[in-house]
């Protein structure tokens, strides 16, 4: 086909493209790219400072689906509607995973180039980070030096206020282990759900009973597997964040204030929930 034929295909079979947006909307406009995209405000003005800001924000709004979706899995789960629950957490491992490659992304950034601009970040860190900290409610994990961060924003302290206070995944799966006829002990039933979850044998039992009868409990089963993949996803994420923070930064402290890779370390032994690893040696 020559070049002539060719332009005049492409012309007859998109005649109907929309041009005249005077009063209708635009792509742009319903995505509000001129927010977005005007977000990106280099502090040093170094080119390489782009690629940092870029791979905070894709984090975040990934933050924003996951979080979506975890809390839309515990309403689920709370209603007993157990095969939503799973459809929305397999969303969020999906979606853990690019969070994940995009560490790969960031590692074609050098010591040299991230030292050009780091010092413009002052105190800033992902410490500070309001979604990662409100998924790690949503998981069980509290810790509450982001109250005290965001005491100066009262609308977000009191978002945050919420989520920290509020019943996280695991509080309702094991609720759900109840209503399913299995023994859960009063005291974790009523637990002071601002304490991070720790480990009980009442647990432990109930997911032994679920896993050694996997026909009479498969949704709970099912839902168990989504719950490890959770965590064995943000444990991923977590060691990657800590082996890229040792390539670029080395044993230097954190512009958070922490000790760095030591502290990225210790927070990878943190356990969300435990009792569904420890059945696997017993099973
Ligand atoms: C060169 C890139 C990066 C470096 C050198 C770095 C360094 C650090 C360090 C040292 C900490 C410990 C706290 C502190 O003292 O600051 C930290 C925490 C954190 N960073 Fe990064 N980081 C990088 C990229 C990212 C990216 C892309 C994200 C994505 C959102 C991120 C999210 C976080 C989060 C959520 C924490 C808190 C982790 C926890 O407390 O368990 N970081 N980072």
């Amino acid at each position: 086909m020559n070049q002539k034929h060719q332009d005049v295909n492409a012309t007859s079979s998109e005649k109907h493209i929309h041009t005249d947006f005077t009063n209708n909307m635009t792509y742009g406009e319903y995505l509000n790219l001129d927010k977005i995209l005007s977000a990106q405000n280099r502090l040093s003005g170094h080119h390489d400072e782009m690629l940092f800001i870029v791979i905070h924000q894709v984090s975040e709004l990934w933050m924003k689906l996951i979080l979506h979706e975890t809390q839309a899995a515990i309403k689920s789960i709370e209603s007993d509607e157990l095969s939503t629950a799973q459809k929305r957490l397999a969303r969020v491992s999906k979606t853990q995973s690019q969070i994940i490659q995009a560490w790969d992304v960031l590692s074609t950034m050098t010591p040299s180039e991230y030292m050009e601009f780091r010092d413009s970040l002052g105190q800033a860190s992902g410490f500070q980070s309001y979604q990662y900290r409100m998924i790690e409610f949503a998981l069980g994990y509290k810790t509450d030096h982001v109250l005290k961060i965001y005491q100066k924003d009262p609308e977000l302290h009191k978002t945050l206020t919420q989520a920290f206070e509020a019943k996280s995944l695991y509080d309702v799966a094991i609720a759900a282990l109840h209503r399913a006829g299995l023994h859960i002990d009063e005291e974790i039933l009523n637990r002071d759900v601002t304490k991070t979850y720790q480990d009980h044998e009442s647990v432990r039992l109930a997911w032994m009973e679920v896993y050694r009868n996997t026909d009479k409990y498969w949704e709970l089963y099912e839902l168990a597997e989504k719950l490890i993949d959770l965590e064995d996803w943000l444990q991923q994420w977590r060691f990657r964040h800590m082996k890229t923070v040792e390539r670029v930064i080395g044993f230097k402290m954190g512009t958070g204030g922490s000790s760095g890779v030591g502290y990225l370390k210790k927070v990878l032994d943190q356990r969300f929930f435990p009792e569904l690893w420890a059945i696997r040696t017993e099973l």
